[in-house]
């Protein structure tokens, strides 16, 4: 009989080359030298960038390791996933899952070489982490439907949003290639949303009690981050709001 999946990796711990760094992680210095780049560390926000880059190009290079950092955060989560959930899922959703796998390594490669086309590269800007990591989710919270509703509708529908925002920005700023490469990640998005539905109802039929508590969680999830994008949208109003005050408004 052929091994468990879990049997046959040696580890599960997320490793990549350069490392991930978070901005938290970064020396002085380096804090420093990101906050002349993007006018201030707080600006290491995806929404904040997408402004920014709206007025200035060389903003969409951190804009895209912003998403890129979601990419790698998403090889890690799906890959792991695929691993440990094979002896409690049907068959089918394995390979579903080990498709979308498949999908965000892709992702990662369209992502670092459009950082290139950029004039950055992987390491320049420092990773964002959003949503939960898989190593604080209590384990409890660890069954596949709670898992599914938490990251792959919630935070794949936020993905997918926010990839269709910046496709549109591309287009109007003449970005021919950022808004290319979007729209093809888009694609890949939509079929990882829906794939994420269809298995969560699927494990809800087997067992009801599923529902509610992935309800539960997918709401909690959608509201830190609509709280997130709030705190930056809020930033760039107030952020404006000086620019005119001081007669610089454009
Ligand atoms: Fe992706
Ligand atoms: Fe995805």
């Amino acid at each position: 009989m052929t091994r468990a999946l879990k049997e046959r990796v040696d580890s599960r711990e997320a490793r990549r080359e350069p490392p991930y760094r978070s901005t938290m992680e970064l020396t002085p210095e380096q804090q420093k030298t990101l906050g002349e780049k993007l006018g201030g560390i707080q600006n290491y926000n995806p929404v904040v960038l997408r402004e920014m880059a709206r007025k200035d190009r060389r903003f969409f290079a951190p804009l895209i390791m912003s998403i890129l950092s979601a990419e790698f955060r998403g090889i890690d989560f799906f890959g792991r996933f695929v691993v440990d959930t094979e002896e409690e899922v049907p068959w089918h959703m394995t390979l579903g899952f080990a498709r979308q796998t498949f999908d965000e390594s892709r992702h990662t490669l369209l992502n670092m070489k459009l950082l290139v086309h950029l004039g950055s590269s992987l390491g320049e800007f420092p990773d964002i982490i959003l949503g939960p990591q898989r190593d604080n989710i209590p384990p409890e919270e660890l069954d596949p439907a709670i898992l599914l509703a938490r990251v792959n509708v919630a935070l794949e529908g936020f993905a997918l949003t926010t990839f269709e925002e910046i496709r549109a920005l591309a287009e109007q700023t003449g970005e021919e290639m950022v808004a290319h490469c979007h729209d093809y990640n888009m694609a890949d998005e939509v079929t990882h949303v829906a794939l994420g539905d269809y298995w969560l109802e699927k494990l809800s039929q087997v067992q009801p009690w599923r529902k509610e508590r992935a309800r539960a969680a997918q709401q909690e999830f959608e509201t830190n981050i609509a709280m997130v994008r709030q705190m930056a949208r809020s930033y760039m109003a107030s952020a404006q709001q000086e620019q005119t005050t001081n007669g610089n408004g454009s």
